[in-house]
């Protein structure tokens, strides 16, 4: 995956209409006798307890509208009973909302008739489901093939397939077995299986990984973090897991009650967090996960080409005060880094090369803060920061690495965060 706030090179909130996958428009979804009384009155602005207790209805989701691009990692977070559920449920209509439109590549999927619906759930989309969804009298086998069956692929061809992806999440050898007679983590792999076997444009994730030990946990993830990279779905997907959704999600939206709160990348709900609720939930973020080397980059000292001569270095580099300086090609691609006591020592030779000292400890915009604290550990000069033809684009200071926990640590104490 690319960085957090990018798909495709392309900053999310930038993208073209027809990148657009799955756009949800004031959608409302009200639980109980009379719906719709409850959405024609004023106390449908009140809180959802007060709903209740006036009305006898649940206030599930409230006005909630965001879009997702195609190749995105959407996140959905909250505390229980947030609305979680129900939102991802109501993009398959397997409960209708009761009010909006929900877009599935621009078709207002509230409005298709049983066979567009059929369609989208078995072709367009795939589903894993919080409390696994299994078909009890089906062997693992069949419920990873269930849909390849649907769609009338031969017996053999889609157990093939179901086999391939069976072993993938760890569970080869329980092919026969039926879904009764695995424990909860294993049926739950068993749902990511069934999900990922018809190779679907769209995922939808509601807790795939929430009765996992963490250690498979790590490893699901990873596999959705392969399959991401390779393929580029779009993905729904519901978490508690606020670090699985960091390393995850493209953008996360925060729900209370029903509503949306905050839609970010996760480096903007931590930094900026909208309100308490939302600085409260984020809190345990490990920051330096979460931050990236573009938020502290900075112009290198003293940029030089690999044709310099070691004079014409020194004098730049003392025009700068400056005691090294990165070295590039003519196209602008990190060479090295020269000292000037080396420069000094070599003063004589042809070129700057010459005195060159090769680092590999490069890194690019979208490292994590984290990934950097070894590089600085290894060395006494700022990290360059290259892109993905290796060409220099700025450098990370060691002091701009601690100062960035040093700051976010102040923050959290002048607001009376523990
Ligand atoms: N069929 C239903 N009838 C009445 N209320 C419901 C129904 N389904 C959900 N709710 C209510 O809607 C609200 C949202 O529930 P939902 O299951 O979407 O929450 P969630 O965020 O997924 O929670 P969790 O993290 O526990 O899975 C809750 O208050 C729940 O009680
Ligand atoms: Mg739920």
């Amino acid at each position: 995956m690319s960085g957090n706030d990018s798909i495709n090179g392309n900053k999310v909130g930038q993208m073209r209409p027809e990148d657009i996958v799955v756009e949800v428009n004031n959608v409302w979804k009200i639980f109980g006798k009379d719906p719709q009384q409850v959405l024609n009155s004023d106390i449908k602005s009140s809180s959802k307890e007060e709903i209740l207790e006036k009305t006898g209805c649940v206030l599930a989701m409230k006005d909630i509208s965001f879009k997702v691009n195609r190749g995105e990692v959407f996140v959905i977070m909250g505390l229980s009973g947030s609305g979680k559920s129900t939102l991802i449920r109501c993009i398959l209509r397997l409960i209708e909302p009761t009010t909006g439109s929900i877009l599935i590549h621009g078709k207002d999927i509230c409005q298709f008739k049983r066979r567009q619906l059929d369609y989208l759930r078995t072709h367009t989309t795939a589903m894993v489901f919080q409390h696994f969804g299994l078909f009890p009298h089906r062997t693992v086998i069949d419920n990873v093939a269930y849909g390849l069956q649907i769609r009338g692929m031969s017996r053999k061809k889609r157990h093939a397939r179901a086999e391939e992806v069976i072993k993938k999440v760890g569970l080869k050898g329980w092919e026969k077995y039926y879904p009764g007679s695995l424990s909860g983590g294993m049926q739950q792999r068993v749902g990511i299986a069934r999900a990922l076997a018809t190779d679907p444009e769209i995922l939808l994730l509601d807790e795939p990984f929430g009765g996992l030990d963490p250690l498979i946990r790590r490893q699901m993830q990873d596999e959705l973090f392969d399959i991401q990279a390779e393929f580029k779905k779009t993905i729904l997907f519901v978490t508690h897991d606020l670090h699985g959704a960091t390393r995850l999600g493209n953008r996360i939206a925060l729900m209370r009650n029903g509503e949306i709160i905050q839609i970010g990348t996760p480096q903007e709900l931590i930094t900026e967090p909208k309100d308490e609720y939302v600085r409260r939930f984020v809190q345990d973020a490990i920051l330096a996960k979460v931050l990236t080397a573009s938020s502290i980059m900075s112009q290198p000292g003293v940029t030089l080409y690999e044709w310099h001569k070691p004079d014409q270095a020194l004098q730049m580099l003392a025009a700068k005060e400056a005691d090294h300086a990165f070295v590039v090609d003519r196209s602008g691609k990190f060479l090295g880094l020269l000292n000037a006591q080396n420069l000094s020592e070599q003063r004589r030779g042809q070129s700057v090369i010459g005195a060159m000292e090769k680092i590999t400890n490069t890194c690019t915009p979208e490292s994590s803060v984290e990934s950097l604290f070894p590089l600085a550990a290894a060395s006494k000069h700022p990290i360059p920061v290259v892109d993905e033809d290796g060409k220099l684009l700025e450098q990370v200071e060691t002091s701009a690495i601690f100062n960035s926990m040093i700051r976010r640590t102040e923050e959290e104490k002048g607001a009376g965060v523990s």
